[in-house]
């Protein structure tokens, strides 16, 4: 008999493509996806915890999970992902209810956990791998509207940036076979999705050896922009220490590389760099941002931002800040520094920024943020570019949406173009997030 999953997924792309996984294990098992609570045998949350305030937000939907178990005792819930991995046996001695502890190189065993915990017995394996990669699994893209997919090239981090939780709950890095990456992309291609995005922690340390030959990231990507001629082709995250010119000119080489480059540099400042261990300086960060420009002129540069780190003064911050205006970048997420357990940074630094200091310089940075966005965007008035059209806009059924090789969202007038179609859009209008324009 065929049993019903309610799956959540929070944090990053890599949980996205985690779950997707999970939904193709359990389905081989007869377990489906429902998307209501009400018909669910089994609950899982693929969780996150880069911040404390990811782990609040699922600590809060576990309660709410809480309430229902009280309500259907048969109900069997799992924790999975990188707050299983943190926390472990802790996760069922602090949440009574959760029945399944499963972390991010355990999934092959989710069949076998779910089917003992179901004799009333809790369930954990929070083993790490150095190898797995579910290389050979097919992600089941279950969430998606078949335009654009993710693809999982590495796994794991070993940079041990001293504020990161992620090497402790991914584990070492490991790089997936290309000869799988390449298939998956494939057959992305002939059932219809048009983009994909190759996916690590730093794809730029990607490497994969064989019969005395190795393969970088830079050659794998030519491969696919080859194999797959026909997809999109974007990647996440590229790393500041590692990210060379050869990338830059294959972005260059092939058309179907979208423009767009994601090279979180967490903060302007020499001092804080250092106690990051990030393994670079401001000096060397600039050079690869110059190296962007020089190469692909057309590329946009997105950023990630931590404010209020260990120590951070003042003068850290407005390096930060003169920074983020010398880059120009187009977007950035941007952080308040928060302590995560078993770091370096919670052992050996002390989070002596007080709250309010955070706050203010986290505002400041999303404002400047806001006004080198909007900056940006209005240089793209007048010009014509390729749309991969997503979807409806939200606010009006007249409008349509989809994302230029920039990764700019674009809204146009259309009624009746098919999701996935390419058209030629004039730009003639934008806000700090949003541009808009016409068919051409
Ligand atoms: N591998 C990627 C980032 C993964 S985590 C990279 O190295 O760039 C995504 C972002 O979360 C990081 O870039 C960082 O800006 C932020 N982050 C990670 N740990 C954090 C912490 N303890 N407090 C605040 N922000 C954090
Ligand atoms: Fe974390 Fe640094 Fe690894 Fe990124 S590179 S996942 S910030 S340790
Ligand atoms: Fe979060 Fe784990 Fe990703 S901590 S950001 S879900 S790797």
């Amino acid at each position: 008999m065929s049993k019903k999953l309610y799956l959540e997924t929070y944090g990053c792309q890599m949980n996205v493509v985690d779950s997707e996984v999970v939904v193709s294990i359990l389905n081989k098992e007869g377990i489906f996806l429902t998307d209501t609570l009400d018909n669910a045998d089994i609950v899982l949350v693929n969780t996150c915890s880069v911040r404390e305030n990811a782990e609040q937000r699922i600590r809060g939907r576990l309660q709410v999970f809480n309430q229902y178990k009280k309500k259907k005792k048969s109900i069997i819930i799992g924790v999975i992902g990188c707050m299983a991995e943190r926390l472990k046996e802790k996760l069922l001695e602090e949440e009574k209810m959760v029945d399944l502890v499963v972390g991010p190189d355990s999934y092959r065993d989710l069949p076998k956990l779910i089917q003992s915990s179901e004799t009333g017995q809790k369930q954990i394996n929070v083993l790490l791998s150095v190898e797995e990669t579910y290389a050979d699994i097919s992600p089941v893209r279950y969430d998606s509207k078949g335009v654009s997919a993710f693809v999982s090239i590495t796994r794991g981090c070993d940079n041990m940036c001293t504020y990161c939780i992620v090497p402790f709950t991914r584990g070492r890095e490991r790089s997936r076979n290309p000869e799988t990456i390449l298939k998956e992309c494939k057959e992305l291609s002939a059932s219809g999705y048009k983009e994909v995005t190759l996916l690590g922690q730093n794809v730029d340390s990607y490497i994969w050896n064989e019969n005395e030959t190795q393969i970088s990231f830079a050659e794998l990507l030519e491969k696919v922009a080859i194999s797959s001629s026909d997809l999109r082709i974007r990647f996440a995250t590229s790393h500041p220490s590692d990210m060379s010119d050869d990338v830059l000119h294959i972005m260059a080489k092939y058309d179907n590389i979208c423009k767009s480059i994601h090279l979180p540099g967490q903060s302007g400042s020499n001092n804080m760099l250092k106690l990051m261990k990030r393994g670079y300086t401001r000096e060397w960060y600039m050079d690869r941002i110059s190296a962007i420009r020089r190469i692909l002129p057309d590329c946009t540069i997105s950023t990630d931002i931590i404010a209020g780190f260990c120590n951070e003064t003042e003068q850290d911050h407005l390096d930060t800040l003169s920074l983020m205006e010398w880059a120009k970048f187009d977007f950035a997420f941007m952080f308040k520094y928060s302590v995560r357990p078993n770091t370096y940074a919670s052992k050996k630094l002390e989070d002596n920024v007080p709250e309010e200091v955070k706050s203010k310089r986290l505002t400041e940075i999303i404002e400047l943020q806001r006004e080198l966005s909007k900056k940006n965007k209005h240089k793209d008035i007048g010009k014509v570019f390729e749309v991969l059209v997503e979807g409806f806009s939200k606010k009006s059924d007249e409008n349509m949406y989809g994302r230029n090789s920039q990764n700019n969202v674009v809204i146009f007038p259309a009624k009746n173009l098919e999701i996935g179609a390419k058209v030629n859009v004039k730009i003639f209008r934008c806000t700090s997030s949003t541009i808009f324009g016409e068919i051409v």
